[in-house]
């Protein structure tokens, strides 16, 4: 076995630091969801994307979770601008992408479309409750879409935890250097607790290696600042996990909280990186009570395995068992609820904001130990 194919064949690379502006470009700000779509696309963890999403694209996505031309692909990563924004724009034009007034990319316009907002939350997010953080979001974006392709000219400059930066032809190159021939990947976007350990080291079991791969983009207010979490991941590591074994690096994405639509992508991206497993486990990207514990897992029966490319490995509603004493999941433990400790990164950030102490069968402490100061911190700044 080798590592996966890149989604849609071929690796996409669109970064062009030497770009040669003609001066007829026109500019346009952009939002910092958008600065991190363009980033993914451009260095090809997006493949088999070039661009943002064009109309007919677009609808192709939110009806059917392909492309136009029938690749999967599950999230619409559009670039909404307000009408009075590109009030000198049009179809053709050269604009040049900027965050707080600095150049990152440039876009050819092909495409400028309002979208139905309403069908694209029902569709994707299945709801149009404006408490759900995704719909939310996505509303209070601009209610203009541009589509058409970028190239990339600067990548944001990260001032923490650089090293854990990698591009998907650096994270591939990785792989080959440790002699991996099968990687599992895993999206997380919360402290890794003891069901986070015990899933990834189930599905460690049966491959070469485990790429950590922790969501950093934007997430709503209440998730762990990735800060703190990139900290509680290097303890976790350092302490629990065999170093030749795993290999940590961020997903500088978006949360959108799509639940099983965001799964798929999740397992497309991953592939991107090279990975040859996905983890979905329960409610994967889920929020509140919008998706039933096993949609996202289920949402891949629409597939065959071969245009998926990845193998994915399903995980069961995981816990501690007091008579077990150890982890388990209902398809491995004989024992009622009550002798199970329920793990969720919900209920660990309740605990840690209460003042209380998470339990060892909950989280390690090395961990634990981060996130209390991590937390203090935040709480003196704020
Ligand atoms: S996510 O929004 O990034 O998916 P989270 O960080 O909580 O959230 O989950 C990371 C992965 O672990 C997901 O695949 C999720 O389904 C899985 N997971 C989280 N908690 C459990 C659990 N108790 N049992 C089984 N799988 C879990």
């Amino acid at each position: 076995m080798a590592l996966s194919k890149p989604h849609g064949g071929t690796l996409i690379n669109l970064w062009e630091p030497e770009y040669k502006f003609n001066g007829s470009e026109k500019e346009l700000e952009i939002d910092v969801i958008a600065l991190s779509d363009l980033e993914l696309i451009g260095n090809g963890a997006y493949s088999p994307l070039t661009g943002f999403l064009t109309r007919k694209d677009y609808e192709s996505v939110v009806e059917n979770m392909r492309l136009a031309d029938g690749t999967v692909w599950s999230i619409p990563i559009t670039l909404p601008v307000t009408e009075e924004s590109i009030k000198d724009i049009e179809t053709k034009d050269t604009v040049k992408l900027t965050f707080k007034g600095e150049v990152y990319g440039v876009l050819q316009v092909e495409d400028i479309y309002v979208p139905d907002k309403i069908t694209e939350a029902t569709s994707v997010y299945r709801t149009d409750d404006m408490e759900h953080p995704g719909v939310k979001k996505m509303f209070e974006r601009g209610n203009v879409y541009l589509g058409g392709s970028i190239k990339l000219i600067k990548k944001v400059e990260k001032t923490e935890f650089t090293s854990f930066y990698l591009d998907p032809q650096e994270t591939r190159a990785v792989f080959q250097e440790k002699g991996w021939k099968t990687v599992v990947g895993f999206q997380t976007r919360n402290p890794v607790h003891r069901a986070h350990e015990y899933i990834q080291k189930s599905a460690l079991e049966i491959v070469d290696g485990l790429f950590l791969n922790p969501l950093v983009g934007e997430t709503k207010s209440d998730d762990i600042p990735a800060d703190v979490r990139m900290e509680s991941y290097q303890v976790l590591l350092k302490n629990y996990y065999p170093e030749d074994r795993v290999f940590l690096a961020v997903f500088p994405a978006a949360m959108r909280y799509a639940g099983p639509r965001e799964a798929i992508f999740h397992a497309m991206v991953r592939k991107n990186y090279g990975c040859t497993h996905f983890i979905v486990g329960r409610d994967h990207a889920g929020v509140g009570n919008y998706y039933g514990t096993y949609d996202a897992q289920k949402i891949f029966d629409n597939f065959t395995t071969e245009e998926l490319g990845i193998n994915l490995l399903f995980f069961e509603h995981s816990f501690y068992c007091k008579k077990c004493e150890n982890m388990a999941s209902t398809k491995t433990c004989p024992h009622g609820s009550e002798h199970h400790e329920i793990l969720s990164g919900t209920k660990v950030r309740q605990l840690l904001r209460a003042g209380e102490i998470p339990p060892s069968t909950f989280s390690r402490k090395e961990v634990v130990e981060v996130l209390i100061k991590g937390l203090k911190n935040q709480q003196v700044h704020s």
